[in-house]
């Protein structure tokens, strides 16, 4: 359907589906800001076992799944294929196996009701998640996206262009959470857990002076204008920790205290550098209300907007259908023979 002249639509209609890593989602999304249905299955169980993602498991579980959260999305949604408008799939980056699966949805929807196919970047969607939950940041703003696979921060100019200011040179910081969790023992994915063990050790110790920092500052002798991340060091410096016996709730601490310590020096520098006082942050990472309460601490050197459902902080087939929206009505339409890629 076209948005020109006398076809302008009121109601626009949108579908979301996001198969990039490990969960399998689809979404109904109305005009590009309310969802009328986001299911996400997460494979999360199949992968524990293994402390991370195998991407031969993750793409056979998007193929028994693709269907019938599709259908439930649509259930939940009250409305049949006919009544949408576009359908916007992530196809990039991610496992490409998994990507092939989100992506053959896609084209059958488009070849059976043929509905517009807006092909999205996974990243860049991630930005998006606020634009569900009534915040309309102005263009351009600084995104930040913390998450499994992605440590990131980006000048976001508007759909479609966003320009990356720095990322990390080894690890992401989800990865690193993960990585942690794994050497003390915690369940997987280990973010939730470091965070509790990070808290109830802080609660322990409310009461006696700050004490001094267990690892070293990460970057610390790193150019002061250049926006980046690391944090295969602090990788190592938590099994080194955990191999000489250190308190497991210490250790899950100081890990948080210098890891948010670089994210929030790295935030300081791309707001020095671009003017720009707005920042947009998403990622899984952004579920931890430690890294929450760090960044609203930032005695109002920006704005820090981020999804306040921690379901729209991590993967979700509701953010693609809200970029896969605003790309839309910019006219964006793929044609059937698109390539799924693993890179931006
Ligand atoms: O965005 P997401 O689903 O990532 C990718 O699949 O790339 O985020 C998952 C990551 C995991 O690494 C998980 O440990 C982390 O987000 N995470 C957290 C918290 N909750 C989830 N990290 C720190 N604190 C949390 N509370």
């Amino acid at each position: 359907m076209n948005l020109a002249g006398d076809d302008k639509k009121a109601t626009v209609l949108g579908l979301g589906i996001e198969t990039s890593c490990d969960e399998t989602s689809v979404a109904v999304i109305e005009n590009g800001r309310r969802i009328l249905s986001n299911e996400i299955y997460s494979q999360i169980q199949e992968h524990a076992p293994f402390h991370g993602v195998v991407p031969e498991i993750a793409s056979r579980s998007h193929l028994l799944k693709i269907n019938p959260v599709y259908e439930a999305a649509m259930k939940q949604a009250g409305i049949q294929a006919e009544d949408l408008d576009y359908c916007a799939v992530t196809s990039r980056p991610g496992l490409t196996g998994s990507l092939m699966i989100g992506s053959q949805l896609a084209r059958c929807l488009n070849m059976v009701h043929g509905l517009d196919l807006v092909t999205v970047d996974h990243i860049e969607a991630h930005m998006y998640a606020v634009f569900l939950e009534g915040k309309e940041p102005k263009y351009p703003f600084l995104g930040l996206l913390l998450s499994g696979g992605n440590s990131a921060i980006f000048r976001v100019q508007g759909p479609g262009q966003m320009e990356l200011l720095g990322t990390t040179m080894d690890d992401a910081l989800g990865e690193a959470f993960d990585k942690a969790a794994s050497v003390l023992d915690l369940p997987y994915p280990g973010g939730p857990y470091v965070e509790k063990e990070g808290r109830m050790y802080a609660q322990k110790h409310a009461s006696a002076p700050e004490e001094p920092a267990l690892f070293p500052r990460i970057l610390r002798d790193y150019p002061s204008d250049q926006i980046a991340f690391s944090f295969s060091g602090i990788k190592t410096a938590v099994l080194q920790a955990a191999r000489k016996g250190e308190d497991p709730g210490r250790i899950c601490y100081h890990f948080q205290k210098t890891s948010f310590e670089l994210v929030t020096r790295m935030l300081d520098r791309a707001v020095a550098r671009t003017g720009l006082q707005t920042v947009v942050a998403s990622g899984g990472v952004l579920a931890s209300s430690t890294l929450r309460e760090t960044l609203q601490n930032c005695d109002g050197r920006y704005t820090i907007l981020y999804p306040e459902d921690r379901k729209l902080c991590t993967d979700n087939a509701a953010m693609i259908g809200a970029l896969g929206y605003r790309l839309w009505q910019l006219g964006v339409r793929d044609s059937l023979d698109f390539a799924v890629s693993s890179r931006r």
